[in-house]
């Protein structure tokens, strides 16, 4: 136990007294390349932990990076921020026709821009758009 709390009283309180931080913004802009080299160590550190805690604690990474399940996603990228991706139209605002995206891939989503195509061609799928038409009568 010596070891660790002489680490955290006596030689951690030394290394960060002798880091060339500056008082003031401007301070910055005066460092030497020695300044700046002997900062490396400090910087990685803080981006390391900043990083490890983003993972810890932001629900959006741990969307992302969390690995409940090795399967595919059928969403590779559209509005990711969110749980769960949802729209809702009115039928009378639908017009006299729509082709509505199944693929997830398209840039107008969820409106069918014709990236399915692109998608079929590059991974032998078969996927297209939903179509909806009034009915003519
Ligand atoms: S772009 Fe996705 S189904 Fe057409």
């Amino acid at each position: 136990m010596e070891p660790i709390s002489h680490v955290v009283k006596v030689t951690l309180p030394n290394y960060l007294s002798g880091l060339p931080i500056p008082n003031s913004l401007g301070g910055w802009f005066k460092l030497g390349v020695r300044d700046w080299l002997s900062l490396i160590p400090f910087g990685a550190a803080v981006a390391g932990i900043t990083y490890i805690s983003y993972l810890a604690f932001c629900p959006i990474a741990k969307r992302h990076c969390s690995k409940k399940s090795s399967k595919p996603v059928v969403n590779p990228d559209i509005q990711k921020e969110n749980a769960k991706v949802v729209h809702s139209f009115d039928v009378e605002d639908i017009g006299e026709k729509a082709a509505f995206c199944r693929c997830w891939r398209s840039k107008k989503f969820p409106y069918c821009d014709g990236a399915h195509n692109a998608h079929n061609e590059e991974t032998g799928d078969n996927v297209g758009p939903l179509c909806i038409q009034r009915k003519k009568n």
